[in-house]
């Protein structure tokens, strides 16, 4: 691209922004762009955020916003404190927002109120469950953006009926996915080890749990770790906990559900080398968080996932793994669709239902939505950069 460059801040802050962000900044590199990366800091344990750097090489944070942990009105107000200085200082052509964390919904009000264009990444998407702090961000942020990238075809539906003009929403794909299809070679060698153990080796589920309604609600989380443990008779599931999820298991007491990490070992007979292999026993087994190439790996070689997260429902799509939702909704239906997810709730009898379906080999298999394909940033840059240059960028004032 020849002239002016076009001058960006991207926005990141929580964990599953990482991955979104990864392939938009090498695709804006390569067109070109001048960027700024800023971290608002709302996650910052060095597992919840610095290794994601490292493993996805994407650049440093040209600025920190170290804003923590707090309630929801104060993260959010805390971060658009600390961004309009930047905001001013830099004046950018555009500030790109991804996904639905206060992070989001924090710098998009921001932008919007000093006359920046926003584009929000992956925009529309509805679960239409306005107890998710997630639902309130999402709605509100496209409703002030002004590039509105979507990921699946619900998502322009949704838009269109919230009144947002169509000429303002591109269906690109999705950013997640293009950074699955990039690293899920490498991380596919990576052993997982438990106790020194690679549970690669063996069969096994995934467990994963963050979501407010089944975390801080006790009959809910009772009842999924009850249906868990269960399930657990028959194979293994290891459990990535967030730290939010730890913090309350311990609190009311939960810790008896989980295994031991230390004495869950079984041996197994390898009939080649007639050898006696040590293997994981049946339980469930808590572990620190993962690093996004130590998750994909443990996710690919998995049997089964449960999960209350929105990108596993989209990554166990495009691996073909079946997906035991923990929630009543999604706002993601394409996965249920035509993906390989299924809705289950917080309902014991339906978790341990669908398990035995999968495990018992009726398991639902799907197909890949359209434009996961690998290339949705190379998308999302085309349409920035014809619209961006199309379009003078009006003067900032506070
Ligand atoms: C946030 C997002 C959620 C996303 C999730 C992924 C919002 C409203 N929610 O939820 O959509 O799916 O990230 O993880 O933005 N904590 C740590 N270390 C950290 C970060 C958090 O210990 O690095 C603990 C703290 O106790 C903190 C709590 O987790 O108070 C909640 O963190 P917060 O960023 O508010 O929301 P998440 O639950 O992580």
């Amino acid at each position: 691209m020849s002239g002016k460059k076009i001058k960006v801040i991207n926005i990141v802050g929580a964990r599953p922004n990482f991955m979104k962000i990864g392939p938009i900044a090498e695709e804006m590199e390569k067109a070109n762009f001048e960027q700024i990366l800023v971290h608002t800091g709302q996650h910052y344990d060095y597992k919840m955020s610095k290794l994601f750097f490292n493993e996805l090489g994407l650049p440093r944070p040209h600025i920190n916003l170290s804003v923590g942990s707090g309630s929801h009105a104060m993260q959010t107000g805390e971060i658009m404190k600390r961004v309009e200085d930047i905001f001013l200082d830099e004046k950018p052509s555009l500030v790109l927002v991804v996904g639905d964390v206060n992070s989001t919904l924090a710098c998009a009000l921001t932008a919007s109120k000093l006359g920046i264009p926003v584009a929000h990444v992956e925009a529309g998407l509805r679960s239409f469950d306005r107890s998710m702090p997630e639902e309130i961000n999402r709605v509100l942020t496209d409703v002030l953006a002004d590039y509105l990238f979507i990921t699946e075809d619900s998502a322009a539906v949704n838009l269109e009926r919230e009144g947002i003009k169509q000429e303002k929403i591109f269906f690109v794909g999705n950013t997640m996915i293009d950074t699955l299809i990039k690293f899920k070679k490498k991380a596919g060698k990576i052993p997982v080890l438990i106790n020194g153990i690679d549970v690669k080796k063996q069969s096994y589920g995934v467990l994963t749990m963050h979501r407010p309604c089944n975390v801080e609600n006790e009959r809910n989380l009772k009842n999924i770790l009850k249906a868990l443990k269960e399930i657990s008779m028959n194979i293994p599931i290891i459990f990535p906990a967030h730290p939010r999820t730890l913090k309350q298991i311990k609190r009311i007491g939960l810790m008896n559900y989980f295994s031991d990490i230390k004495s869950g070992i079984n041996s197994r007979i390898n009939p080649i080398r007639k050898k006696a292999l040590p293997e994981l026993s049946n339980g469930v087994y808590a572990i620190e968080p993962l690093g996004y190439l130590e998750f994909l790996s443990l996710m690919t070689g998995s049997k089964i996932v449960f999960t209350d997260s929105g990108g596993i429902q989209e990554e166990t799509t495009v691996l073909n793994i079946p997906c035991i939702t923990l929630r009543d909704n999604t706002e993601r239906p394409v996965t249920v669709r035509i993906g390989s997810n299924v809705l289950v709730g917080a309902d014991r009898e339906k978790i341990v239902h669908e398990a035995e379906k999968s495990l018992n080999g009726s398991k639902k298999s799907g197909k890949i939505p359209q434009f996961w394909d690998g290339n949705a940033a190379k998308r999302i840059v085309k349409v920035l950069v014809s619209q961006l240059t199309s379009h003078p960028v009006a003067q900032l004032s506070r």
